[in-house]
């Protein structure tokens, strides 16, 4: 190293300058820039900058992590996509340091290789040949990710605000600048694991539903379907002009990720009663009615564990209040109208409608016109009458919805239904 040092054309007085600026607490190539030009009247060089980087590199790779980096983070396994080799290793020098396992890749293709069979959480990719490349490797893994979300983080030698834009619009969720620092790197990453284990909680939590609901195996998709209509029914009411609770993106999100955990209390329930073929006698009918009360208290456990998650606000609401009725002769407490829950109200209709639609052991399905009529008739009665107002506005997206999972042996839903231009 220290002979290639000496080899290069510039003097003894660069190198000490570059040395200098690399010594700053926080090295830029901007400031690198700027002092070159103000003693030699031009900036530095190509060479200079891979001297610069490296001698930045060296000093940060000198001292050992702190404790709160260390801490900040939990190991990952992350791709890196760059052609530029010093880059590479200062890269993989401070992944090293952070705690991830790194797999690099020279170019992009070669990065798309080791996605495909890695599927690793997070990439980092340089904005190699003009940026084209790169957006072409974003667009295949934003193509090819399913739900399994991938962070993808984009470096760039310099600041480029259109190039940066481009590269969000293409699916980027960070964009890092050149020369990297370790800190930047690390709360970037740590970033990166926030959204990768959201993704992996909504996706705990439909597993745990589903658990839940293998022991009473009354129709297949169920759980799948009651999702999708609870966030279309939420929003077309949330669009009535006389509803008089507001709707937004929040509950929505909240509603697609909760609704599923309606019957979750059903996993306390003994066989006897859950597995009965037959009607239940009025003895099995209460311990029945016991699954609203065992899967709120087991949501609020949750709740108290983690007061800021909203959504196990919603999850509990739903689990107790969900065979609550609108007059009030529902159970477990007998609420009326509006004192039960939105989320509850909404979930109450859209399992009964696919109860209706569905064919259980004591039935067949009935048609979607048949189930609408019973959900009219009951405006009121069992239903929210807004909400039964609601249903009439969007009746058509239940039966495609109905449609498009009854008979799938294994549908995976992956986001909530986006919003549709009428
Ligand atoms: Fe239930
Ligand atoms: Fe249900």
């Amino acid at each position: 190293m220290t002979h290639t040092l000496l080899a290069e054309p510039f003097g003894k007085m660069k190198l000490a300058l570059l040395r200098s600026v690399a010594a700053d607490p926080n090295p830029s190539v901007n400031r690198l820039r700027d002092v070159f030009q103000e003693e030699f009247g031009e900036g530095p060089s190509e060479e200079a900058h891979r001297l610069f980087r490296q001698e930045v590199l060296r000093r940060e790779t000198a001292r050992p992590a702190t404790k709160r980096e260390v801490q900040k983070t939990h190991s990952m396994r992350l791709i890196v996509a760059d052609a530029d080799p010093v880059s590479r290793r200062v890269t993989e020098k401070y992944l090293e340091i952070l705690g991830h396992t790194a797999m690099f890749a020279r170019d992009l293709e070669m990065a798309w290789d080791l996605w495909k069979r890695h599927r690793p959480h997070i990439v980092l990719v340089d904005w190699i040949g003009g940026g084209a490349p790169a957006l072409e490797l974003l667009g295949k893994i934003r193509g090819a990710e399913g739900s399994r979300y991938t962070y993808l983080m984009l470096m760039f030698e310099k600041r480029d605000p259109r190039a940066e834009l481009a590269a969000r619009e293409g699916g980027a969720d960070e964009i890092l600048v050149k020369p990297l620092v370790k800190e930047d790197l690390a709360a970037r990453i740590h970033s990166g694991q926030r959204i990768v284990q959201i993704q992996s909680r909504d996706s705990l939590i439909f597993a745990m539903a589903k658990v839940a609901e293998a022991r009473d195996k009354e129709t297949t998709n169920h759980l799948e379907r009651i999702r999708y209509y609870a966030v279309v029914l939420a929003r077309a009411y949330g669009n009535l002009p006389n509803a008089p609770e507001k709707v937004d993106q929040q509950f929505l999100d909240n509603i697609f990720l909760t609704s599923c955990l309606h019957d979750i209390g059903k996993s306390g329930i003994p066989d006897r009663v859950l597995l009965k073929p037959g009607r239940l006698d009025k003895d099995e009918f209460e311990v029945m009615k016991t699954h609203c009360r065992i899967g709120y208290e087991a949501l609020l456990d949750a709740l108290r564990a983690d007061p800021r998650a909203d959504y196990l606000k919603m999850a509990a609401e739903i689990a107790l209040s969900h065979h609550e009725k609108y007059d009030g002769t529902g159970y477990p407490e007998g609420k009326k109208g509006l004192e039960i829950p939105l989320a509850a109200r909404v979930a109450a209709l859209c399992d009964v409608y696919d109860a209706l639609v569905s064919k259980r052991v004591h039935k067949d399905a009935f048609s979607h016109d048949r189930a609408r009529e019973i959900v009219v008739q009951e405006g009121g009665k069992h239903f929210d009458p807004v909400l039964v107002e609601a249903f009439l506005t969007v009746e058509r997206k239940f039966a495609e919805i109905a449609a498009a999972f009854h008979g799938r042996a294994q549908a995976k839903p992956v986001s909530p239904p986006a919003e549709e231009e009428e």
